[in-house]
């Protein structure tokens, strides 16, 4: 239904972006994602740090030394040329040679050894900010590099974070909630005019390589949700008796769910007549206006299956959340070009849960869609695959690896991840059975061409 040209184009309205404090944006986004680390990383002792809590997730200890690595090896060496600090250690730090599964198993540095490796790389990549012209080769034009790996800092915080809500045992980690808002009583939905917008990005500076570039995508007018879809909603798909349902699934989402005993989203627990849930290390009762988290893309696609809907197509989510009819053009974000704002989404882990459907109206997009940005990772009903004009750059493992069926793109970002990762353009992949990820949905519908 959505049709790429492949004609890559620049964007009309070009971007926000200064480029004269980007040096002074690498250095903070840097330091706050270290900070985060450390956090993360200081809050439960030595044995939590190397044990593993699922065989989904490494060691957080590994996710240290990992972030370190990357770090060393574009930082350092690609950008600056220097020689391997510890060359022996780069294949225990290479996701591709052990699967997370693997790597408890692995002789990893120890807690002490992490820290100070990833501090000693950290160090001196400082010293390399302070002295990388932000021009002159694509590495390092508009400091490229540096908010690559505040990025792929961020990416591993909000695993790290994952791995603490997996984790057994009392809480370790607190967060103020989100202020409670009226409940939202705007809408259901809007209608997304059909026709040409522009997808993707080739002037957002440190947009990484599967967001670009630029070009039209052809897309009919659809309807979409103007809030994620809730708990409230989500317990209504349950009590219909939505998991017993084949004619909601597809056959491999069914197959699926069967063979695995999914009869609610992970975390969940029935209690009587209410549902309770864990959440950091904290039992309590599902609220239910606040947008459904830990389903995966099976769940998600039966629940839209049920409510008379389907889940947006990636082109779709990334119209409404980027495309403003008045100018005829696409925003870096759907209330348009500045960075995110704590009035603007939940983003960077500054609470631990998401906010409720109808909150952050500073942060909706023109034609009144909220909460596209933070909150929850949105499933969509696409593929991960490549735009017309792909260049995996700078490396193929980042995306290239990954397209194909196997992957469904997930769009908008988390209460879990940071700014800095997150924008209208940035694009998340991870297998349909997949939950333990800050994962919900919203739904869409065509609309009739008039
Ligand atoms: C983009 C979140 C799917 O965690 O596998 C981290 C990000 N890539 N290190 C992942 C990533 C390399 C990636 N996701
Ligand atoms: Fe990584």
């Amino acid at each position: 239904m959505d049709t790429a040209t492949d004609t890559p184009i620049d964007p009309p309205g070009g971007t926000a972006v200064d480029v004269g404090s980007l040096r002074e944006r690498a250095l903070a986004t840097l330091v706050t994602a270290r900070d985060r680390t450390t956090l993360l990383t200081s809050c439960v002792d030595g044995p939590e740090l190397t044990s593993q809590v699922s065989p989904l997730m490494s060691p957080l200890v590994w996710d240290l030394a990992h972030i370190g690595n990357q770090e060393e090896q574009w930082l350092l060496r690609a950008v600056a040329g220097q020689e391997a600090i510890r060359p022996e250690i780069d294949s225990l730090y290479d996701a591709f040679e052990h699967p997370r599964s693997e790597r408890p198993e692995l002789p990893l540095l120890s807690p002490a050894e992490a820290r100070r490796y990833a501090a000693d790389v950290r160090g001196r990549a400082l010293d390399v900010l302070e002295s990388t012209a932000f021009h002159g080769t694509r590495l390092t034009e508009a400091g490229f590099a540096f908010g690559m790996i505040a990025q792929h800092e961020q990416q591993h915080d909000e695993t790290m974070l994952i791995t603490h809500q997996l984790r057994r045992g009392p809480r370790v980690l607190s967060a103020p909630d989100p202020d409670p808002v009226p409940l939202y009583t705007g809408p259901a939905e809007v209608l997304v005019p059909g026709g040409p917008f522009t997808m993707g990005t080739s002037t957002e500076p440190w947009a990484l390589d599967n967001e670009r570039p630029a070009h039209r995508r052809e897309v009919a007018p659809f309807f979409i949700d103007t809030t994620p879809v809730t708990n409230g909603a989500y317990q209504a798909f349950i009590d219909d008796g939505g998991y017993d349902d084949p004619r909601w699934w597809t056959p491999q989402g069914w197959d699926h769910i069967r063979r695995h005993s999914v009869t609610a989203p992970l975390f969940w627990r029935r209690d009587g007549a209410q549902w309770l849930r864990r959440r950091f290390g904290v039992i309590e009762v599902v609220p239910a206006d606040e947008p459904v988290v830990h389903v995966c893309w099976y769940e998600a696609d039966a629940w839209a299956r049920w409510a008379g809907r389907r889940l947006p197509t990636e082109a779709e989510w990334e119209k409404a959340a980027r495309y403003d009819p008045a100018g005829d053009r696409s925003a870096r974000y759907p209330w348009g070009d500045a960075d995110p704002g704590p009035d603007h989404a939940n983003l960077g882990q500054r609470h631990l849960r998401p906010a409720p459907a109808g909150s952050y109206p500073a942060g909706e997009s023109p034609l009144g869609v909220r909460q596209l940005i933070g909150d929850v990772w949105e499933w969509t009903s696409s593929d991960f695959t490549p735009y017309p004009g792909f260049r995996a750059f700078p490396y193929k493992e980042y995306s290239e690896v990954f397209f194909g069926p196997e992957y469904k793109v997930l769009r908008g970002g988390s209460f879990a991840v940071d700014a800095v990762a997150c924008r209208g353009t940035f694009r998340n992949w991870d297998y349909p059975i997949r939950r333990q990820i800050f994962s919900g949905f919203r739904t869409a519908r065509t609309a009739e061409a008039s």
